[in-house]
């Protein structure tokens, strides 16, 4: 039985700097778009150092923090919202390990990225994150909701 698009799981994917800097964005859009989860958010934003510090609050106490969220605002960022079955967990999968040098061949960080500090692509690790990312970078009204013409969405 599938689910009904309301009940869709959701994860928050962003494409940093890097990648957009690269000329990947089209080539990461497409993987996730071929594997058959569905884009319902997408927007191109240069987030401020605090928007950033927001977004990683979570590692307040790392060493590269401050690098991070540095790095995050030094340019533009594609947020995107993706849905469909196990985006969260398969759509980590598709990213591949956080340090591109232990992520496998296949994976968007093991093709395409070399180092940890510049790794192209974030994606949210869980549930909660998820519906934390999704509605720092999103207004509820910037989300769609939608099924390919016929009633079910083809998988
Ligand atoms: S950890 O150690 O488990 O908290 O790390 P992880 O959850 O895999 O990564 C959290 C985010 O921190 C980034 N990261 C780093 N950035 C710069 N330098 C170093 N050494 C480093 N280690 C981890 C990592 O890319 C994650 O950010 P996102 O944007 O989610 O990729």
């Amino acid at each position: 039985k599938e689910a009904h698009a309301a009940e869709m799981e959701r994860s928050f994917i962003a494409i940093k700097p890097d990648g957009v800097q690269r000329g990947l964005i089209a080539e990461i859009i497409s993987r996730f778009e071929r594997k058959g989860f569905k884009l319902v958010a997408i927007k191109i934003v240069i987030p401020s150092k605090d928007f950033a510090q927001k977004h990683y609050h979570d590692l307040k106490e790392r060493p590269f923090f401050n690098g991070l969220c540095d790095f995050l605002s030094s340019g533009p960022v594609v947020a995107m919202v993706w849905e469909g079955e196990g985006v969260i967990k398969y759509g980590r999968k598709l990213i591949g390990a956080t340090d591109p040098q232990k992520s496998e061949p296949g994976t968007i960080r093991g093709d395409l990225a070399v180092v940890v500090g510049r790794n192209i692509i974030h994606g949210s690790d869980g549930p909660e994150t998820a519906k934390d990312e999704i509605n720092l970078w999103f207004k509820p009204e910037e989300l769609t909701s939608y099924s390919s013409n016929t009633e079910k969405w083809i998988y």
